[in-house]
C-alpha cells in the first residue's frame, strides 16, 4: 500500500529522516529558494504533510497542495504562515514550544551579558593588540546584578529569563504583557506596567514578542527617547517588533546606551544596514536556539507533531485547525 506523501523543507540529521521514511513517502529538500521553489510546489501538490522551517508558506504556494492536512514547522514561532488562510483550509499547523525555551533564554540572557560588558569590542580590542596596558575607563561596561530589567513579552521564554535575572542576578523584574503572569509574579516579584513606565523605569529593555499586527514596530523612535540614556535595548524574539533605522539613530547619538539583537526585520541582516557600523552593538545571527542538543530536540517535536495530526491528535502544540 503506497504511504501518504510528506515533504521536508529543512536539512535534518539522516536518523531523524528515517522516523519520517518508517511512516510516509518522504521527499526532502535541504531548503527552498528561488532555485528550487518550483519543483517544491511540484513536490507539495499530492503531500498531505510539510515539515521545516524558515520559509514563508502562504496562500500563493500552499493553494497548489490540494490534499494537505497538516503543516508541522520546527520552530514555536508561526510567523511564517497566514492562519486565516490555514483554518479556511482546515490545515492544522503544529509547532515546536517548550523545547527551545532554555536554550532561547541562554541566548537572550548572552546578549544582555555581551552588550553590558561590551564583550564584542573588547574581544576585537584584544585581537587587534590595542591591549598594551591597564584599560582605561573609556572601555568600561556597566553591571548587570542588582540592575531593572523590563521584559516584553512575559512568556514561557520571557519567564526563563526572568528566572535567570532574578534568582540569578538579583535583578528587578519590570513586564509589559496581554495578561498577568502570575507565576512571574508570585515566584519572581515581576511586576506588571504599562509599556511607557516600563521603558522610563528599566536598565535593560528586552523584547520576547512574537510577530504580529499588535507588535509591528512597537518600539520606534518615540519608545527609545523614553528609554534612560543609560539603557541596553535587547531583542530576542522577532524583528519586526523594532524600528531599526529608529535604532541605529539612538545607538548613534547616545539617546540608549547600548543594544543586543538576535533577529531582525530582514534576515541575514543585509550589509548595508546602518547596524552593521556601530560600536555600541552585538549582533548575532538567530540563534535563539541553535544548539546541537535543542534543534535535535525540535526536530524530535516537531517528527511527534506530524505523526499525532496524521493519527488526528491536535491536542499538543496545536497552533490552528
Ligand atoms: C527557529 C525560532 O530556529 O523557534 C523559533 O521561533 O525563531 C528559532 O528557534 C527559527 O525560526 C528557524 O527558522
Amino acid at each position: 500500500m503506497m504511504k501518504d506523501k510528506v515533504v521536508l523543507y529543512k536539512k535534518i540529521p539522516e536518523q531523524q529522516k528515517l522516523l519520517l521514511s518508517q511512516m510516509f513517502n518522504l521527499i526532502c529538500f535541504d531548503n527552498i529558494d528561488e532555485s528550487n521553489l518550483k519543483q517544491f510546489i511540484h513536490e507539495i501538490k499530492d503531500a498531505i504533510g510539510l515539515i521545516g522551517s524558515g520559509v514563508k508558506l502562504h496562500q500563493e504556494i500552499l493553494q497548489h497542495a490540494l490534499n494537505l492536512k497538516v503543516i508541522s514547522t520546527i520552530s514555536v514561532g508561526y510567523d511564517h504562515f497566514d492562519l486565516e488562510y490555514l483554518k479556511s483550509r482546515n490545515i492544522a499547523l503544529m509547532h515546536t514550544p517548550d523545547v527551545l525555551t532554555d536554550t532561547t533564554a541562554d541566548t537572550i540572557f548572552t546578549l544582555i551579558m555581551c552588550s553590558a560588558r561590551r564583550t564584542t569590542e573588547l574581544n576585537n580590542f584584544v585581537t587587534s593588540g590595542k591591549w598594551s596596558n591597564n584599560l582605561k575607563d573609556d572601555y568600561f561596561g556597566v553591571d548587570i546584578h542588582g540592575k531593572k530589567l523590563g521584559i516584553l513579552g512575559m512568556g514561557r521564554i520571557g519567564y526563563a529569563v526572568a528566572k535567570r535575572a532574578h534568582l540569578g542576578f538579583d535583578m528587578q523584574i519590570n513586564y509589559y504583557n496581554r495578561s498577568v503572569n502570575s507565576k512571574a509574579e508570585d515566584n519572581l516579584n515581576a511586576q506588571k506596567m504599562e509599556l511607557d513606565e516600563l521603558l522610563a523605569d528599566s536598565d535593560f529593555v528586552c523584547s520576547i514578542l512574537p510577530a504580529n499586527q499588535q507588535t509591528d514596530l512597537l518600539i520606534g523612535q518615540r519608545e527609545f527617547e523614553l528609554m534612560k540614556d543609560s539603557a541596553i535595548f535587547i531583542n530576542g524574539g522577532r524583528g519586526n517588533v523594532v524600528d531599526q533605522n529608529a535604532l541605529a539613530i539612538a545607538l548613534k547619538n547616545q539617546t540608549i546606551r547600548a543594544a543586543g539583537l538576535d533577529v531582525y526585520e530582514v534576515e541575514p541582516l543585509p550589509q548595508s544596514s546602518p547596524l552593521m557600523k556601530l560600536k555600541n552593538i552585538t549582533l548575532f545571527p538567530h540563534i535563539g536556539s541553535a544548539t546541537s542538543e535543542t534543534r535535535v530536540a525540535m526536530i524530535t517535536c516537531a517528527i511527534e507533531n506530524l505523526k499525532a495530526a496524521y493519527i488526528g491528535d491536535l491536542t499538543k502544540n496545536c497552533v490552528v485547525s
